[in-house]
């Protein structure tokens, strides 16, 4: 039984000898028992209490036990019924069974064995309800309005969501890193007639090339070394759902065309099979780079990607949204305070003024993380002051300086580089100060006789063709 609720139990017998073992036996199960010793008393009860289960004798003194289940089961078809009866009841309890009672016992009967039944049957209907609930609060949670935003470029992605989520037609999104990209594909889903089946994401980043044809397609018993058993692959496994094909620019030229083949061809073969299987998929992929300068660098196949690139849904950046920051820093904000189970916060102008400066280079899933951080940081208080974001927000300048360094294929001279990098810093600042040594050395935190010593060995500029 669920430690949560106690399950709740109607026992309709007359015979009181009976009805004090079912009490005693059904209470020790952790059942809340109610006990009617006739028809009339029963009919009451079941039209004032909507029980979780009923166990009924078919002979009762005022009534036959059939019509008390019959009433029961017409107002509450969920009602887990047991029907207890002689040796000489059981072609009528035949007939209750298939009125919809889940078991009979022919007296007498095991007493744990009639706990065991009803607490079985209550249990699944419990979890069924449980599941049925999670599948609400999850479409509850990818409904349309969950995802927010007004601005202009937004308003243009519901549109196209709102005509594309019903249809069958591929999608691709493309977004800078933490745009909300997966957000869409799940919303997209769950508001298309798929929305019952499975949503199966593979993020082709994620997987070792050599192991991404087995994970997409599934494989037989023994088509590797390892292969001790067969496995469904992520098309079979969304089969009548959606694939989400996340980071779709990662695959490999071999697996872009063998995606390519089974998206053709609407089938696909397990490694290590000849045999065609096929599968009915709706596919939405993801990206956050350019596909079409991968096509002409020719690092993505064109076929692919017009195959893929149905239905385009660009998501812009962050920085480009500034008319959805407010909306979206509080929504965060308000999440994090439920989630947290704190008061709500609210966010000082001065702290909006912050967050507009930002130029947030990891979009909404870095915003979602700063509001967090911030509703953390403001334990004692309810407004949120600038004070409270995380360091990278309030002071872009004294961290993320350097863009990301491109390690060419050719490697490169580690000395050389970073002898480069401290120049740039040193003669930066010197710029920066007017030639102004001890303002130079606050800016880099170093003392004057460390920047002056540094400045004599600087190494000259590395060679320019320039004349
Ligand atoms: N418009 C929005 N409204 C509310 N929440 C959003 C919105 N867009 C994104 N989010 C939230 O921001 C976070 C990042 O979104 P998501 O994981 O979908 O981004 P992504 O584009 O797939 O990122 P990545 O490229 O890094 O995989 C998630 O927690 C998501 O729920
Ligand atoms: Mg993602």
């Amino acid at each position: 039984m669920s430690e949560r609720t106690q399950a709740s139990v109607l026992v309709v017998e007359d015979e009181p000898d009976l009805q004090q073992l079912l009490l005693e036996s059904l209470e020790a199960d952790g059942f809340a028992v109610a006990q009617s010793f006739d028809g009339a008393d029963a009919r009451d009860r079941i039209r004032g209490f909507a029980y979780d289960a009923l166990v009924v004798d078919l002979r009762l003194p005022d009534a036959n036990g059939m019509d008390i289940l019959d009433e029961a089961l017409t107002r509450y078809p969920e009602i887990k019924a047991v029907v207890i009866t002689g040796v000489g009841g059981v072609a009528e309890a035949v007939t209750a069974v298939r009125r919809g009672a889940i078991d009979v016992m022919i007296k007498p009967f095991q007493l744990a064995q009639l706990s065991r039944t009803l607490r079985a049957a209550v249990e699944q209907r419990t979890l069924r309800q449980e599941n049925a609930a999670l599948r609400a609060k999850l479409h509850d949670r990818f409904r349309f309005e969950n995802i927010i935003g007004r601005s202009p470029a937004m308003k243009d992605v519901f549109s196209t969501l709102e005509l594309v989520s019903p249809m069958n037609s591929t999608v691709l999104i493309v977004g800078e890193t933490g745009t909300g990209k997966e957000l869409i594909a799940r919303t997209i889903h769950h508001n298309s007639p798929r929305s019952e089946q499975p949503f199966v994401a593979f993020n082709a980043a994620a997987i070792p090339e050599g192991l991404a044809e087995t994970e997409l397609f599934g494989h037989v018993k023994g088509a590797f070394t390892g292969a001790v058993a067969a496995r469904s692959g992520r098309f079979e496994l969304a089969h009548r759902g959606t694939l989400f094909i996340d980071e779709v620019a990662s695959m490999s030229l071999a697996l872009q065309s063998k995606l390519l083949r089974a998206l053709q061809e609407r089938q696909l073969q397990r490694v290590g099979e000849s045999k065609n299987v096929s599968f009915d998929v709706r596919i939405i992929a993801a990206t956050n780079v350019d596909l079409r300068k991968m096509v002409k660098e020719g690092t993505f196949r064109e076929d692919l990607y017009y195959r893929l690139n149905v239905i385009p849904v660009r998501l812009p950046p962050l920085r480009q949204r500034a008319d959805d920051l407010p909306l979206l820093s509080q929504h965060f904000v308000q999440k994090a305070c439920e989630s947290n189970r704190v008061p709500s916060r609210v966010l000082g102008q001065e702290v909006m003024r912050v967050l507009m400066a930002h130029d947030w280079p990891g979009n909404i899933r870095q915003l979602e993380n700063a509001m967090e951080f911030a509703v953390a940081m403001s334990a004692h208080t309810t407004e949120i002051t600038p004070a409270m974001l995380p360091e990278d927000i309030r002071h872009p300048d004294r961290t993320g300086v350097l863009q990301p360094v491109l390690i060419p294929d050719e490697g490169l001279n580690f000395t050389a580089v970073v002898s480069q990098l401290e120049r740039d810093l040193i003669l930066g600042c010197l710029e920066k100060t007017g030639g102004n040594k001890r303002q130079a050395a606050r800016l880099l935190q170093l003392s004057r006789t460390t920047l002056i010593d540094k400045l004599q060995r600087l190494t000259p500029p590395a060679q320019t063709s320039a004349a």
